[in-house]
């Protein structure tokens, strides 16, 4: 093993790039950076270094005070040229991984910062994937392409598999709070990015391959989308019954072992549940594995807006074509202003072919995507008496519910912010 990289790792000297300065590859620069290390952000993104270059933050979770003072210490640095990777002795890949088609992974982001790698690499390098994969995606895919170099991985160079479990939005459990589990090629490269995460990271969790690390981020994703699968369907099982299904689910928790909560709503969006747990169905095809809780789920979950329509054709009392419905919240979870696969999405998109809507966020003033071309509409009495119905889509912290109570006609809450106490006019998912 390359004693001369374990001590600059312990030594806060080994130069670290982030490959991808997105919601994952942001806060974790920065947390190397404030530990001490000098840190290089890679992005091919021109719109994205240039707010960091002008000190500006664009993730909620990152103040721009924060990138201000790193890049003040020189402790971080934002650049389009991937020649600065020559420099690096670590390098951390957080590059996005959507779907292509319905199902299908798109690796080619992976591929390509790879390929950017693969033609700079010098010995004794760590390379760490933290982009969320199928299982094998490291071994198989970058292993061979990095070796391309000539150099040979496990002895030359080191390769890990890291996957990251930050949740943006989330108060309680920045980027350095969260255990992190790491896996390498070999038992040395498990040792190597075991170590540089210790370096802010309090509790780092190892297992015996890169495969095990990324099943383990597919195993957690799988377990939320399935469980909020599970939970859609039972409150639409809880409406026809006459149940109230928040209530049900408040009752079940006082359960102090065997059961966690998971709660309603429009469906799941954001980069991470409606697609990850998808590259692990698609994986499986491969080995005529069919995992049908995954493909239950994702289409259960997907079928919550058209549930929601449904229910507000026959909550308003009036022709569906001649109501006007404000939607609140189109992010696609509260307090964060990321619009990735949220379900609000597709909620507009169905309501508008059939009858008026506008919409509220306290994130998002305009909307333009997906032939969507609204403005957020304050949140006035008299704005919110004009609708035939306001539908809860989003919990967001930031509005003024009561406000709301008061002045509609009628709410659809799917999020339950009324609990017992929204009265004759609130009508609960
Ligand atoms: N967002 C989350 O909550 C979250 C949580 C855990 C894991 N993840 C996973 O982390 C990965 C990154 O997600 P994200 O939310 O940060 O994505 P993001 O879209 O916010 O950021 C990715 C960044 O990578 C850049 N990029 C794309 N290709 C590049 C390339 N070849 N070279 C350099 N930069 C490139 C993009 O311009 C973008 O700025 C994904 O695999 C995702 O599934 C995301």
């Amino acid at each position: 093993m390359s004693t001369k990289l374990k001590n600059k790792i312990v030594n806060k000297k080994a130069g670290i790039a982030v490959i991808g300065l997105g919601y994952v590859g942001l806060p974790l620069a920065l947390a190397f950076a404030q530990k001490g290390f000098k840190v290089t952000g890679i992005d091919t993104d021109e719109q994205r270094v240039g707010r960091i270059k002008n000190l500006e933050s664009y993730i909620t979770d990152v103040p721009s005070s924060l990138i201000a003072r790193m890049v003040g210490r020189k402790n971080f640095e934002a650049t389009t040229d991937f020649d600065l990777l020559r420099q690096a002795d670590v390098v951390i890949i957080c590059v996005p991984t959507p779907l292509k088609r319905k199902y299908t992974p798109d690796i080619s982001y992976i591929v390509s910062a790879v390929k950017s790698i693969a033609g700079r690499m010098h010995k004794d390098m760590l390379i760490v994937l933290e982009s969320t994969t199928y299982p094998g995606t490291t071994e198989e895919l970058i292993k061979p392409q990095l070796e391309k170099s000539g150099l040979k991985a496990g002895r030359d160079f080191y390769v890990a598999f890291s996957p990251e479990r930050i949740d943006p939005g989330n108060k309680n459990f920045s980027v350095t709070e969260i255990p992190k589990v790491v896996g390498g090629l070999t038992p040395q490269c498990t040792f190597l990015s075991g170590l540089l995460y210790s370096q802010i990271i309090k509790q780092v969790h190892r297992v015996s391959s890169c495969k095990s690390a990324e099943m383990t981020k597919l195993l957690e994703n799988s377990f939320r989308i399935v469980n909020i699968g599970w939970i859609n369907e039972i409150a639409q099982m809880c409406h026809a019954l006459g149940v109230d299904v928040w209530e049900v689910i408040d009752a079940a928790k006082t359960k102090p072992f065997g059961f966690m909560p998971f709660y309603p709503g429009l469906g799941v969006g954001g980069h991470c549940i409606p697609e990850d747990p998808l590259y692990l169905y698609w994986k499986a095809k491969h080995y005529d594995f069919n995992c049908k809780f995954i493909k239950l789920a994702a289409d259960t979950n997907s079928a919550m807006p058209s549930y929601a329509v449904g229910r507000l054709k026959k909550i308003i009392r009036k022709p569906f074509k001649s109501a006007r419905v404000l939607v609140l919240g189109v992010t696609y979870k509260k307090d964060i202003k990321d619009l990735r696969k949220s379900p609000s999405i597709r909620l507009i998109e169905l309501l508008k072919k059939e009858t008026g809507v506008d919409y509220h966020d306290p994130f998002i003033p305009y909307l333009k995507i997906d032939g969507i071309d609204l403005k957020s509409v304050a949140l006035t009495p008299a704005n919110v008496k004009a609708y035939d119905a306001v539908i809860v889509a989003v919990d967001h912290s930031a509005v003024n519910y009561d406000l709301i109570r008061k002045n509609a006609r009628v709410v659809f809450d799917t999020r339950n912010v009324y609990q017992d106490k929204g009265g004759d006019r609130v009508v609960k998912l």
